[in-house]
């Protein structure tokens, strides 16, 4: 790519051209949308709205942390409250490419529904190269529907946008750092959000059980990686299985769920290789998950797999 300031002086000068009236972004707070976000008001302020969807699948005070973030770039912004819509849509769906294209559909419905009470008439989206190369583009095969690419209807009705399209998730975040974007140094995470990491059907259960161990994970994983036990991993997360298994709790047989936990290094999620996590670190996620979640959790494990042959999410 072109230098870095270069590459933001030419996308901002492309928005200005592309994009003559109103747009419109999906913006999860995620180093892609908010780069792409603070790119395209930078060139026609505040004639762009960026929208987040609290799809009710976001981690742990994501939704306020992500306020935040709209706030410091002073960006102008809407806080979609969807919680619902997303889990009747999702109610009964085990298949993860159902589940995928599920919420991609109900994210571009509700964005056609802001997009057009602001008035909007051009979509910004901040897909990178993975993203549509792993969701196969005629050549190759579709190992899964990225969400921002998977779901988006022909009909849209508007011109799309995607001032990040050739770039890698390193080259974003170099972006990132330039336009002090907070989420710079944050993990990536997924589009379909939590609902990927709880295998099968999605329920608002699930989802608060997964959403709690991916809070552990996180935090015993940034507290062990900054007092220098080890390697701070690429992404790094906890997965909640649909099969239970037969434990004891106290003197009683209990019959629990698993939940596994994964961290990967990696450079552009293309490729990545599992973490080499020390095992006391591994205890303390364990411990601190089963006692935390008592009632609902019996079982940890980790998972040793690199991409390939797995990839880095479970769907
Ligand atoms: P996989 O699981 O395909 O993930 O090895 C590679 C990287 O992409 C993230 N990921 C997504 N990002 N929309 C996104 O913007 C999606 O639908 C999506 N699915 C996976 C994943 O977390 C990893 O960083």
């Amino acid at each position: 790519m072109l230098g870095a300031e270069e590459f933001i002086e030419d996308a901002i000068a492309e928005a200005r051209k592309r994009i003559p009236g109103k747009a419109v972004i999906a913006c999860s707070g995620g180093v892609d949308s908010m780069v792409a976000a603070v790119l395209v008001s930078r060139a026609i302020g505040d004639r762009l709205l960026a929208v987040y969807v609290d799809n009710g699948l976001m981690r742990k005070g994501e939704t306020e942390e992500v306020r935040g973030m709209f706030e410091d770039q002073g960006l102008n912004y809407k806080i979609v409250d969807a919680g619902d819509e997303f889990f009747a849509a999702l109610k009964g769906i085990t298949d993860p490419e159902k589940k995928r294209k599920t919420i991609g559909e109900k994210f571009i419905r509700i964005f056609e529904r802001e997009a057009a009470s602001f008035g909007a008439e051009v979509l910004v989206q901040g897909t990178i190269a993975p993203d549509w190369i792993e969701s196969g583009d005629g050549v190759r095969d579709t190992i899964k529907s990225h969400h921002n690419v998977g779901g988006l209807p022909k009909d849209m009705g508007m011109e799309l946008f995607e001032p990040l399209r050739d770039l890698y998730k390193d080259e974003v975040r170099d972006l990132a750092r330039i336009l002090k974007v907070r989420s710079s140094e944050r993990q990536p995470f997924p589009g379909p959000a939590l609902a990927v990491r709880c295998l099968g059907e999605v329920t608002r259960e699930d989802i608060e059980i997964v959403r709690e161990a991916c809070f552990i994970v996180e935090d015993e994983i940034m507290t062990a990686s900054v007092s220098g036990k080890m390697e701070m991993p690429w992404q790094y997360f906890a997965v909640l299985l649909p099969s239970r298994s037969v434990g004891v709790q106290g003197d009683r047989r209990a019959y629990g769920r698993t939940i596994a936990i994964r961290a990967v290094s990696s450079v552009d999620g293309m490729t990545a290789t599992y973490s080499m996590i020390p095992l006391e670190v591994l205890d303390s996620i364990s411990s601190r998950i089963t006692n935390t979640m008592k009632d609902s959790v019996n079982r940890v494990v980790y998972d040793i797999t690199n991409k390939p042959p797995a990839t880095i999410e479970w769907e």
